[in-house]
């Protein structure tokens, strides 16, 4: 018996739950269908972000960075701390129950809004008269029948072409996020988000990290003064970074064999005991059925949809990971609740001049906008205007002063065009710089705007002034 639902949502990512809620919310009958297991068979909600990505990531930098302060920073605040010792065992379990949390709280999302979940993996078969047909293949097959349908089945970690993931060697965030002991030295292909938070991780606690990075400039998509301020952090702190780097060859025995070439073209060869790759991620389509729908998917991999997300097929939406745009937790969660809208007859808003890239790095790195190079090559006239927190009082109590908050404003209006941060808290910082930019405010907004003392968003308020050259503590 086939059950038939307003909407049938395919994939339980952050992306495809939310839409699930929103449409639910409306008062549209609404089912879920998400494959995603536990190791022991039981459904696991929440999608790449929940299980393998967000959340067990934050879970694992937070112990780790606990550690670090332990180790090296208690010491300057007077605490003594006598045989401090790593029980990796238990900060994994941690980081497991922290997932688990995330994984229960999206099941009793669901239940609270009428959400009919089903656990296995969807797939298109027609589209028949009352909708499109959908079945879920999991220990069990069903037959699902939904008006609208929305995509949202995420992405995967991209393989090296030189060599595949085998969890154990060569790992995927998945065995990045898992491994049962410290990896005396760690390699990592890609300076990217996940590169970084991983080599953190490991690296605070006691891996040797070098990272081998394609391109020619370390981080590429942050503008450039934080870049280099960050890469010249990271190094301080021990992280050996090659740029230019073309990797010719992996073999796997016990350890890792590397072979590339450097940046000047000379051959080189590096061994690891283990082998992080983040060289980006892929939409992931499989087992749609797309071809068959006749689901049109771009050159990429990506499914093609337009500005509102719709696919080529009536009635069949797409979001997330699995659509062009950032891959982030949070644009999926906004083009979810967009499109919920859509389908109950209402507006939707995804503004993608205002989505936030958080990098959780110590420090951490956190931008929204348009970078110093953007508006050289747009030909744009601006003024920057940056405060360091060497120079916040917070900053300093905290004991922790690296980086700086820089911002972006056009030249004639003040129009804030960008906001670029590195240092503590930049995660809950940037946010006041979304707000202001969706807002359209000025930098003389921020200035005008009057922010407790002493807290990290005076660096905020601070970096406004220094656009008009008028810092007060600096
Ligand atoms: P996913 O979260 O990938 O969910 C898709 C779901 O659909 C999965 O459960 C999948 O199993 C399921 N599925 C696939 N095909 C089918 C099918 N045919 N039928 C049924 N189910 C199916 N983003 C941030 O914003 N902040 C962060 O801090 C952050 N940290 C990250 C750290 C790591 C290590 C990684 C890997 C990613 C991180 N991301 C972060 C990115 C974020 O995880 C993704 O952007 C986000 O999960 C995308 O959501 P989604 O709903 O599109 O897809
Ligand atoms: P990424 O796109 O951030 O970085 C990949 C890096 O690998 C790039 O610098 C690229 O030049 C490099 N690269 C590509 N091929 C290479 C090769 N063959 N050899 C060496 N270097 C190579 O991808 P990453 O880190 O895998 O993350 C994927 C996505 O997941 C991110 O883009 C982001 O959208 C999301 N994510 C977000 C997080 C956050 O918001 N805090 C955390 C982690 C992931």
């Amino acid at each position: 018996m086939t059950k038939t639902f307003d909407v049938v949502v395919l994939g339980g990512g952050p992306g495809g739950y939310i839409a699930a809620i929103r449409a639910a919310q409306l008062g549209l009958k609404t089912a879920c269908v998400d494959d995603w297991s536990t190791p022991d068979g039981k459904p696991a909600l929440g999608g790449t972000c929940t299980n393998v990505g967000c959340i067990p990531s934050k879970a694992l930098l937070q112990s780790s960075e606990n550690y670090e302060h332990a180790e090296h920073r208690f010491a300057e605040h007077g605490i003594q701390v006598k045989e401090l010792g790593l029980d990796l065992a238990q900060m994994l379990k941690r980081k497991d129950k922290v997932v688990g949390q995330n994984n229960d709280g999206i099941a009793f999302l669901f239940k609270k809004n009428k959400i009919e979940f089903f656990h296995g993996r969807g797939g298109f078969v027609r589209n028949g008269a009352e909708g499109w047909e959908i079945k879920v293949t999991g220990k069990s097959e069903e037959a699902l029948t939904g008006k609208r349908v929305i995509i949202a089945t995420g992405s995967n970690p991209r393989p090296l072409p030189e060599a595949g993931f085998d969890e154990k060697l060569i790992l995927s965030n998945t065995g990045a996020l898992a491994l049962p002991e410290v990896p005396k030295r760690l390699g990592v292909v890609g300076d990217g988000v996940i590169g970084l938070e991983m080599c953190s991780v490991w690296r605070r606690l006691g891996a040797e990290v070098t990272m081998l990075e394609a391109l020619p400039e370390f981080l590429g998509a942050v503008d450039e003064q934080i870049a280099k301020e960050a890469a010249r952090l990271f190094a301080k702190q021990g992280l050996a970074i090659h740029t230019g780097v073309k990797i010719t060859k992996v073999t796997t025995r016990k350890s890792v064999s590397v072979e590339y070439t450097d940046i000047a073209g000379a051959a080189q060869s590096a061994t690891f005991d283990k082998l992080i790759v983040s060289i980006g991620r892929v939409p992931n389509t499989d087992g749609l059925n797309a071809e068959t729908a006749g689901l049109k998917i771009d050159a990429s991999g990506f499914v093609a949809v337009d500005g509102e997300c719709r696919t080529n097929l009536p009635n069949v939406w797409a979001i997330g990971d699995v659509v062009r745009g950032p891959m982030l937790a949070h644009k999926a969660e906004e083009e979810g609740v967009a499109v919920a809208q859509r389908i109950a007859g209402g507006r939707g808003h995804v503004d993608f001049n205002t989505v936030p890239w958080v990098i959780y790095t110590s420090p951490e790195i956190a931008w929204v906008g348009k970078t110093e190079q953007q508006l050289k090559t747009a030909g744009l006239e601006y003024r920057a205007g940056t405060f360091p927190f060497m120079a916040n009082g917070r900053a300093r109590a905290l004991g922790d002063t690296t980086g700086m908050v820089k911002m972006l404003a056009d030249a004639r209006s003040d129009r804030i065009l960008g906001v670029h941060i590195i240092g503590p808290m930049a995660s809950e910082l940037i946010a006041e710089a979304v707000v202001a930019m969706e807002f359209s405010a000025s930098a003389e907004d921020i200035a005008l705007i009057c922010h407790a003392h002493p807290s990290l968003s005076e660096a905020m308020k601070e970096a406004a002034l220094a656009v008009d050259k008028r810092t007060l503590n600096f």
